[in-house]
């Protein structure tokens, strides 16, 4: 088959690289490794920036977004029983929205179902072929039959343990990590949320986070070590120690549940470059990878999905020959951005364990830096709603 982008992978990056095509008139083909249903299975992060937003509209697929999202126009951080409130509204004339990352993605499915776009999933040995010159193809098995799509470039939106980096020679591409000493023990509950905003709270205990999907349905996170095992912590222990690291105001009139989901994620930060070679493209999870305590995972894959949209709506459209070859460049310049505030944040809130008292004490007077700074609330606000694209 021939097509003119080969997408591989269906999450919301490689979904919302189609739609975005589509809308120009750019016929692009979408391999998926699961099933639409596992895809649509996985709870991830949903505080949509600006630009992400601005994006999914711009895609026709902002609708129910507008209209079930929930704007959020600050943050907590806390620090014990000291609260320290982010006025994203005050501080940057703007806010975030939060709308869950597996409703952006079914979204998205919908749209592309709607227009009848060509989506394989459940493929297997997935190969990317002759990028390095001006006539790539990419060969996939499905259901034992092998296939070819021919195609003018591939877009590898295939996350961080795809296909698409690992096809830059080794030689040729440089990968940046930190690996951080504990993990987050994340649990969904059929609860109103602790509160009406995110609380990133740190604490002697260590860090938690309080989220939310919607008025019903609660997300919370702590800090633990990455030798925990999600049998080591029933409900009841997780609240305890949930309520034990946030405000105790918050903690008293929280209302617990049975949890619905129990998962255990390691923390990375992780930046691969070049995120292009010759006709391959990398975006989102498949080139860096961010700890969520700034959400910024889904947030940078839309910036990438925004740069290599331009790059190819100049090159269909515009005859620009030279467009594509600005998308590495300019996409990691953002990407470094997002990587230093996730870093930044996640040092500010979390216990490490080779931390001594002193550094508990800078930890301390920073969020009193924050507190006491207007200018400083103001550097967080802008890194978290969005800096420009
Ligand atoms: N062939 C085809 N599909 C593949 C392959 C492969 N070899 N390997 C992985 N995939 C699919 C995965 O099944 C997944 O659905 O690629 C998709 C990648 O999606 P994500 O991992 O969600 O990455 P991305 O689309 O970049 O979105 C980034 O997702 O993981 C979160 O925190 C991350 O919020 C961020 C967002
Ligand atoms: C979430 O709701 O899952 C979430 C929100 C904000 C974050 C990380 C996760 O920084």
């Amino acid at each position: 088959m021939r097509t003119q982008v080969c997408i591989i992978g269906g999450g919301p990056s490689g979904l919302l690289l189609g739609q975005l095509l589509h809308s120009i008139g750019v016929d692009a083909v979408v391999l998926e490794r699961q099933t639409q249903e596992y895809v649509l299975s996985r709870i991830r992060a949903g505080v949509l920036e600006v630009g992400f937003q601005n994006l999914m509209r711009q895609a026709g697929v902002g609708a129910r977004m507008d209209r079930e999202g929930h704007v959020h126009n600050g943050t907590l951080i806390t620090y014990n029983d000291e609260r320290v409130r982010i006025d994203f509204s005050t501080l940057t004339g703007t806010s975030v929205m939060v709308y869950g990352q597996t409703e952006v993605t079914r979204d998205l499915y919908a749209a592309r179902a709607e227009i009848g776009a060509k989506t394989f999933h459940s493929v297997e040995n997935v190969e990317i072929h002759d990028v390095e010159g001006d006539a790539p193809y990419v060969t996939f098995d499905q259901d034992g039959v092998t296939h070819r799509v021919e195609c003018d470039f591939v877009a590898g939106c295939d996350g961080f343990h795809g296909v698409s980096r690992q096809r830059i020679p080794k030689d040729k591409r440089k990968e940046f990590e930190r690996e951080y000493p504990f993990g987050w023990l994340g649990v969904l509950s059929r609860t109103p949320p602790a509160d009406e905003e995110l609380i990133y709270a740190n604490s002697s205990r260590g860090f938690a986070l309080c989220s939310m999907r919607n008025a019903e349905l609660s997300r919370y996170y702590i800090q633990c070590p990455m030798t925990d095992r999600i049998e080591d912590w029933s409900d009841d222990a997780f609240w305890d120690e949930l309520r034990r690291r946030i405000p105790s105001e918050t903690a008293e009139q929280m209302v617990t549940g049975p949890s619905i989901e129990k998962s255990i994620a390691p923390l990375r930060s992780f930046v691969c470059e070049p995120m292009q070679w010759g006709r391959l493209f990398l975006c989102g999870d498949a080139a860096h990878i961010v700890p969520p305590t700034g959400a910024k995972g889904l947030n940078t894959a839309a910036s990438d999905i925004h740069y290599l949209f331009e790059a190819m709506r100049a090159h269909y459209l515009d005859h620009d020959a030279s467009a594509m070859d600005q998308y590495g460049p300019r996409a990691l310049a953002r990407v470094w951005k997002t990587q230093r505030f996730s870093w930044w944040m996640t040092t500010l809130l979390h216990h490490f364990p080779e931390q001594s008292d002193f550094d508990h004490h800078i930890q301390a007077a920073e969020i009193a830096h924050l507190r006491d700074n207007v200018e400083a609330q103001r550097v967080l606000a802008k890194n978290y709603v969005g800096l420009p694209y």
